[in-house]
């Protein structure tokens, strides 16, 4: 019996979710204009079945690949026929997501029994937004956690409100997270800068004096339906879930769906991309229910999006090289926040304008937050620069949060000094 029951669990651990076992993740060093075509090739040659997890960006040349078992020999042959450099980041895949999965499962039957949400652990959506209740509870006087819509496959969207006053529209920031599903540690870094938020208020005088004057909201799952579905079916999920007549694949890229250069430079018509921009802009309600809480509530003054990963920080434009008019600002408070993140322990942050640094993207939603008049508009790609990727492990969860959050500090702090 005991043994059925051991069996049974081992199966339930990861029973249905896509497997990688042989998968590997190379890194390609291209060195020129030329490299870079040549990968291009490989990479959009559907045989392959290539996933990038990192494009070469002004900071580094540096290109990790997703390459699936079956493709390993023969992309190794092109890479040495092409005289391109490259060696394996992570040599097992599916072993590093087994081991993630464990000690999800562990923890999880940790928290049944002690009650307590340990913010150095991955969750599901279910206990984040438990997570999130509690935190309102802790302090109702100063959160409140808000419903803002719901996603494709009709899970709610909730936001986490900080706010001082009683009514009004104050001045507000908008902190976004996890709107790229296997982006995990951004959705992780949210919510313990909930707690963080909360429970600092009226003792770190920074956050305090930043609550004086303005509400902070944040969404720590903003595609709660890929979420979902990186832990029950293909951890490296990246897009939404929605589905369009005549389409035949799945899923629209919510941070190419935002009507800033919609379907413009850096974003795919082609439904089955990773960067596919969907069908119009707006068309995926994630996106929508954000942009009409946004519009709706008319003071937002700062928006930041947690991605992973990179170690950047970047600010508009994304679907143009044309420097943004607030460029000069925004880089010198990027600057600031990345030195003070630097500072804890090290973690070194590059700087720049998004279409510069890494690459066009159009749609963005920095982009659009900074079109429609929210000057302070930050992306954050928290760790790690690709040593683990998108499985950044769970004991790197709380130093990348307190770091980060010293980063956070530093741009609320001079959008608290300088409203407009
Ligand atoms: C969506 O969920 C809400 C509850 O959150 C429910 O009232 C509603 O009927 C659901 N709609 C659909 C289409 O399932
Ligand atoms: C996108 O923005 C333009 C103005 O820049 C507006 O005319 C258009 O209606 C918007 N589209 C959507 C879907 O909101
Ligand atoms: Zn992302």
């Amino acid at each position: 019996m005991k043994w059925i029951l051991f069996l049974g669990a081992l199966i339930g651990l990861s029973c249905g979710r896509e497997k990688f076992f042989g998968d590997q993740v190379f890194r390609i060093n291209v060195r020129n204009g030329d490299e870079i075509s040549k990968l291009s090739q490989l990479v959009n040659s559907d045989n392959f079945k290539l996933d990038v997890w990192k494009a070469p960006s002004t900071f580094s040349r540096l290109v990790d690949v997703l390459v699936p078992s079956v493709s390993l020999q023969p992309v190794k042959s092109f890479l040495k026929s092409q005289g391109l450099e490259y060696s394996v980041t992570i040599g097992d895949l599916q072993a590093l997501l087994d081991h993630e999965d464990e000690e999800m499962q562990h923890n999880e039957g940790q928290e049944r029994s002690g009650n307590n949400f340990n913010y150095g652990a991955y969750h599901s959506l279910e206990a984040i937004y438990h997570e999130m209740d509690s935190i309102a509870g802790d302090f109702p006087d100063l959160a409140s956690r808000v419903k803002i819509g719901h996603s494709f496959e009709n899970r709610s969207m909730y936001v986490l409100k900080f706010g001082t006053a009683e009514g009004g529209r104050r001045p507000a920031v908008w902190l976004n997270a996890g709107i790229h599903s296997r982006e995990w540690i951004s959705v992780a870094t949210a919510i313990w800068t909930a707690r963080k938020i909360a429970s600092d208020y009226g003792k770190d005088p920074t956050i305090t004096s930043i609550l004086e004057k303005m509400d902070i909201f944040l969404l720590p799952v903003a595609n709660p339906d890929g979420y979902v579905y990186t832990q029950s079916q293909n951890r490296l999920w990246r897009k939404t879930r929605s589905i369009y007549p005549r389409s035949r694949c799945v899923g629209t890229d919510p941070n190419r769906n935002w009507n800033a250069s919609f379907a413009g430079e850096g974003a795919s018509d082609n439904p089955c991309s990773e960067i596919y921009h969907g069908p119009h802009a707006n068309s995926e309600v994630e996106v929508k229910s954000v942009v009409d809480f946004i519009q709706e509530h008319g003071n937002f003054k700062c928006f930041i999006d947690l991605h992973s990963y990179s170690q950047l920080l970047m600010y508009p434009y994304g679907y143009t090289v044309k420097k943004a008019p607030d460029a000069d600002e925004l880089d010198k408070v990027a600057r600031r926040a990345a030195k003070a993140l630097a500072s804890l322990s090290g973690t070194t942050y590059q700087v720049g304008p998004t279409c510069t640094t890494v690459y066009p993207a159009s749609g963005s939603s920095v982009d659009w937050a900074y079109d429609n008049g929210i000057k302070y508009a930050f992306t954050f790609e928290l760790r790690d620069t690709g040593h683990y990727g998108f499985l950044l492990p769970a004991n790197q969860i709380i130093p990348t949060a307190e770091e980060t959050w010293l980063g956070l500090k530093t741009i609320m702090e001079h959008v608290r000094d300088n409203l407009y």
